[in-house]
């Protein structure tokens, strides 16, 4: 019997899928080439892929359907459309979190330069040339243009092509560009103020693109961005997982990730004002996988053991091998990796964090759906790496969403719960910040248990005693915030799986930190100094941070937020040349402690589980 097809048609798209009885909406816009963001990979664990069925008969909601989404929602006819199967002709209405538009992703406009000479190793230089005029001479245009100059041209074809004309038609002589003694690239006139670099800093969710003079330094311009692969897996095992299926997957995240970069090149140069094709010097970091698939290459054996990358090393290669559109000779380098899971970003953090200096004990996190953890002093310099997951990103949490507008940020508890929003607008629902001064506020009320169970009775107020109930699918779970509060649509809540991810994310991490103290031989009243990186390390609460047991209880003094550290470092590789060779210097120097098979790991992971009995009172000045 042959297969029965049906068409999905999606609202305000011009194209279609037919798919076989069964299929998911999800494979269909997929194979429409409709974008859907698929956070948690298809499985039905977020609801960031829900979709509004408009037209075709309205199947029963799953269970995960009303898990995620909520009886609201799926009587407004929404589903997950990772669940959705196609039995009839369907339309639907694609649902993009509108408002996750205006998320918020950390950036830092201006390399810090102190103690940062700039040495780019781009050079421009004006000439103005002789036309061959003797045919007994045996010489040629591009002769003439560099005679003198001691430099040897690496032009591309199509540079040599436009120079004949280039060079008898500009009476204002011609522009030379070197990068490190060789010729990168010739232009009409005189354009040697006109020399730009990139720094690209791509993570598994973000990318930023920082457009930087390289001849004062300044930064032109900050183009952060939603990395477009997100619509395959929001985080990195869904995005290998979805690129072993076949090598047209790989193209598919290597293509959205290359165009959208090259749409960030174009924004910055129109907000710095200037042209692409001035565009010489690009460094580049992000995570082994993000590195991989911006080279065009496969990542399918960063997903099984033992993990190892093609390459480790620092990489260079002409930016247009890889499509950038920059500058014709523009160099590309991507700064070294560590091993499979403890990427160039993490070399960029060292780099701007001087973790290696001195001999103080310091450790610097960056928080992402992994966590790299770096730990420097007595002349050593370990990471590690932890599947740390989506959860502290606010993904596969019941109501979890990005920090955008609406999303809870703070929390705060005495007789009832307090939630504060970003940009003040109704709640809907609650991102990585709050998520965790929730979890430190329902420990501080003693709603949680130090083993991360909510106690279903018990001497609480009334107002927060009346929050906790139990969900429809059985499990437990506290509301944050009531339909009807301050707008909200409907009741935000927290439930108990929520709060077990967060545990495992937390513990995922500190007991990284914890193995790289065990190697050192350190404890954590020898620590000189934590530093959190990355988007989620900024916004976080530094009493909340120790409550939950995500970072050692120190001082405050001791805990710094250090911003985007990893795009810190790219700028400073981009800007100095020796910053650059250092961080190759440092990718030799790291001792990766993989911790999958580390002996002691299974036993500290589960012990950082639980959360701490109490926190210190330091005073902010402690
Ligand atoms: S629930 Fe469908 S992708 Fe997460």
């Amino acid at each position: 019997m042959s297969q029965v097809t049906h068409t999905v048609s999606f609202v305000g798209e011009s194209s279609q899928a037919k798919v076989d009885s069964g299929a998911s909406v999800l494979q269909a816009a997929r194979d429409a080439g409709v974008d859907i963001v698929a956070t948690c990979g298809g499985r039905g664990r977020c609801r960031s892929c829900r979709v509004k069925v408009v037209e075709g008969t309205l199947p029963p909601p799953t269970l995960a359907d009303i898990v995620q989404l909520g009886d609201q929602e799926v009587r407004e006819h929404y589903r997950l459309s990772c669940q959705l199967r196609v039995n009839d002709n369907i339309a639907v209405q694609v649902s993009p979190p509108l408002h996750e538009t205006a998320f918020q992703i950390l950036v830092d406009t201006e390399v810090p330069k102190k103690g940062l000479t700039v040495d780019c190793g781009v050079h421009k230089v004006h000439v103005q040339p002789t036309l061959p005029t003797d045919e007994n001479d045996a010489t040629s245009d591009l002769e003439e243009v560099l005679r003198g100059t001691g430099l040897t041209p690496a032009l591309s074809l199509d540079t040599v092509r436009r120079l004949p004309d280039m060079l008898r038609q500009s009476s204002a002589g011609l522009t030379i560009t070197t990068f490190d003694g060789t010729v990168l690239s010739l232009e009409s006139g005189d354009t040697t103020k006109q020399a730009f670099g990139l720094a690209l800093d791509i993570g598994t969710t973000t990318v930023i693109c920082y457009l930087i003079d390289l001849i004062s330094g300044e930064t032109m311009a900050t183009v952060p961005g939603l990395n477009p692969q997100a619509v395959f897996g929001g985080d990195l095992m869904s995005r290998i997982a979805f690129a072993m299926e076949s090598t047209t997957n790989v193209r598919k995240l290597r293509s959205r990730l290359i165009g959208f970069i090259n749409e960030q090149i174009g924004e910055a140069c129109s907000q710095g004002g200037i042209q692409r094709k001035h565009i010489y010097k690009i460094v580049v970091v992000g995570n082994s996988c993000m590195h991989h698939l911006f080279l065009g290459i496969d990542p399918k054996f960063l997903g099984c053991a033992p993990y190892a990358p093609a390459m480790r090393s620092a990489y260079a290669c002409a930016a247009r091998e890889v499509g950038l559109k920059v500058a014709d000779g523009a160099r590309l380098f991507m700064l070294p990796l560590v091993a499979g899971f403890v990427g160039a970003d993490t070399l960029g953090m060292i780099l701007s964090t001087h973790l290696e200096v001195g001999s103080k004990i310091r450790v610097a996190v960056d928080i992402g759906t992994n966590a790299e953890a770096v730990m420097g002093g007595q002349g050593s310099l370990l990471a590690c790496s932890s599947p740390a997951g989506p959860a502290l990103e606010g993904a596969q949490i019941r109501c979890g969403m990005r920090a955008a507008a609406g999303a809870i940020e703070r929390v705060s508890v005495d007789q009832d719960i307090h939630v504060q929003t970003i940009g003040g607008v109704p709640a809907v629902g609650v991102c990585g910040s709050g998520l965790v001064d929730a979890i430190a506020a329902l420990l501080d009320a003693g709603v949680l248990t130090t083993s991360g169970r909510m106690i279903a009775e018990g001497p609480l107020p009334a107002a927060i005693d009346k929050r906790l109930r139990t969900g429809k699918d059985g499990i437990a779970e506290f509301v944050l915030v009531w339909a009807g509060d301050g707008g909200a649509r409907q009741d935000l809540v927290l439930t108990q799986a929520d709060i077990r991810q967060v545990q495992l994310a937390k513990a995922a991490i500190s007991s990284g930190v914890a193995i790289l103290q065990h190697h050192m031989g350190v404890t954590d009243g020898d620590i000189d100094e934590f530093m959190l990186a990355g988007a989620f390390g900024n916004y976080l609460g530094m009493r909340s941070v120790r409550r939950i047991g995500l970072i050692p209880d120190l001082p405050p003094s001791r805990i710094r937020f250090v911003a985007n550290a990893a795009g810190l470092g790219a700028q400073m590789a981009l800007l100095s040349e020796s910053e650059r060779q250092r961080a190759e210097l440092l990718g030799q120097r790291i001792e990766h402690i993989t911790l999958a098979t580390h002996p002691e790991f299974q036993k500290v992971f589960l012990d950082a589980i639980s959360f701490p009995e109490e926190v210190a009172a330091y005073s902010e000045s402690d």
